[in-house]
């Protein structure tokens, strides 16, 4: 292992500290652009609280709402627009991760005179990769992406049907500030996609990653073991706020950079997935339940080993040796039926996808990023045909 770790991101956690936002923006600027999505935090009056916090400390805000799942360019150029107009200087972001995401570059776009879409990685010779961006406040109200605590955004461009990322330091959130019972009213579906995704940030690094990481195994099987627990129990009792607290700490802990600290790989499935939500406008989450059970399938047949490990770790299977390729999909068939029974959908057909576009979606992927031989990054890099063979058996 050979790594460099650095996470600026203060973090506050623990229900009921929406009531810091106030004292915590004030420490951060005076006047605050406040994103939102399509009005979930005004339903559940999570946005009345933040404002009601941030007036009490003298703060003023003007407002990007309508912000949508799969957040577009178009969205964050608008609010770049609405910042500099309204002279904010800090960005809070108050919603899920289409939110954080889109807030995060709005924050970048401040200071950048070029098209916000030049920041995204998607193929251009030389992505403007942004150094400077508002203070950003994370306030996340669904457990899933990670943004909170990270320097990551993934956006759309519907106008070319791309959506992929863009990391930059300057995109860590100065504070994430992250209460749990703001979760308390995700809908079943949504908590079961963000399970979903927990527990694909830790299984790409766990898969895809270089040899020789002992502790991060563990902590990758802790997250995983922890989702199949305790997320199960979010998913059974959307109000059981100790089952929403656990969720939305796996939900940082797994793509904060600790996990995965000097594992170095690939993240494949993300790749794939983010290909069939630019085409199809599908949930993240519900995308990868689906992608990721049939890559497992192609990577085990390819290098049984570490799947066995996990068979035997998270499921208590019994191999009869360290390449048993048997044991090592039973193991994934255990945790395809996990994800069956949370309620996400393992078949693209369930997400109404057929098969006409499968070469599409592995040529866009591979557009987007490649290795020097034209292949997906991952263990083992994928062709085109691989990714096909893998979309065909998730049908
Ligand atoms: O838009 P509103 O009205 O707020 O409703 C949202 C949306 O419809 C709703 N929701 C959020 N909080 C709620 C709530 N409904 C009721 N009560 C609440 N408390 O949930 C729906 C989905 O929201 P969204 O933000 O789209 O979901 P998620 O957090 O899963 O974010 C998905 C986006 O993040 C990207 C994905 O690709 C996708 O674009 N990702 C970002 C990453 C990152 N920045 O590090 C990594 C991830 O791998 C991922 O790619
Ligand atoms: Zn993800």
């Amino acid at each position: 292992m050979n790594f460099e770790y650095h996470n600026p991101t203060h973090l506050i956690f623990g229900a009921g500290t929406l009531s810091q936002l106030g004292e915590v923006a004030s420490r951060q600027g005076k006047k605050a652009l406040i994103v939102t999505g399509g009005g979930s935090v005004k339903r559940s009056g999570t946005f009345e609280r933040a404002v009601a916090s941030l007036k009490a400390k003298g703060i003023t805000f003007a407002e990007c709402s309508g912000v949508e799942p799969n957040p577009r360019i178009a969205t964050v150029r608008r609010g770049a627009r609405i910042a500099r107009e309204e002279g904010c200087d800090v960005v809070i972001a108050l919603g899920g991760g289409s939110t954080m995401d889109a807030a995060k570059v709005m924050a970048a776009a401040f200071y950048y005179d070029g098209d916000p879409w030049d920041m995204i990685y998607h193929g251009q010779p030389a992505p403007h990769v942004p150094t400077r961006a508002l203070p950003i406040i994370t306030v996340p109200t669904l457990a899933a992406t990670g943004s909170e605590m990270n320097m990551g955004a993934v956006i759309s461009n519907e106008e070319i049907t791309e959506k992929s990322f863009v990391q930059a330091e300057c995109l860590y959130p100065a504070v994430a500030l992250v209460d749990p019972e703001l979760t308390l009213s995700v809908p079943k579906d949504q908590t079961a996609y963000g399970v979903c995704d927990i527990i694909t940030h830790v299984t790409e690094a766990y898969f895809n990653g270089v040899d020789g990481t002992p502790i991060q195994d563990r902590f990758a099987e802790g997250v995983i073991l922890t989702m199949l627990e305790w997320g199960a129990k979010a998913v059974a009792d959307g109000e059981d706020l100790e089952a929403r607290a656990q969720v939305q700490w796996a939900s940082i802990v797994a793509l904060n950079g600790w996990v995965n600290a000097g594992t170095n790989g690939g993240f494949p499935v993300h790749m794939i997935e983010h290909t069939l939500s630019a085409f199809h406008d599908i949930t993240h989450g519900a995308g990868l339940s689906v992608v990721n059970p049939a890559w497992m399938r192609f990577a085990a047949n390819h290098r049984p080993q570490k799947f066995v490990q996990f068979s035997e770790r998270i499921f208590g299977l019994k191999a009869k040796g360290s390449d048993d390729l048997d044991c090592a999909l039973q193991g994934i068939d255990r945790f395809e039926a996990f994800l069956k029974e949370i309620g996400c959908p393992t078949r693209l057909t369930d997400l109404k996808i057929d098969d006409t576009l499968l070469t599409r979606y592995a040529q866009e992927t591979l557009r987007i990023i490649h290795d020097e031989k034209g292949n997906l990054p991952g263990r083992p890099p994928m062709s085109e045909a691989d990714i096909v063979a893998v979309l065909r058996v998730a049908l």
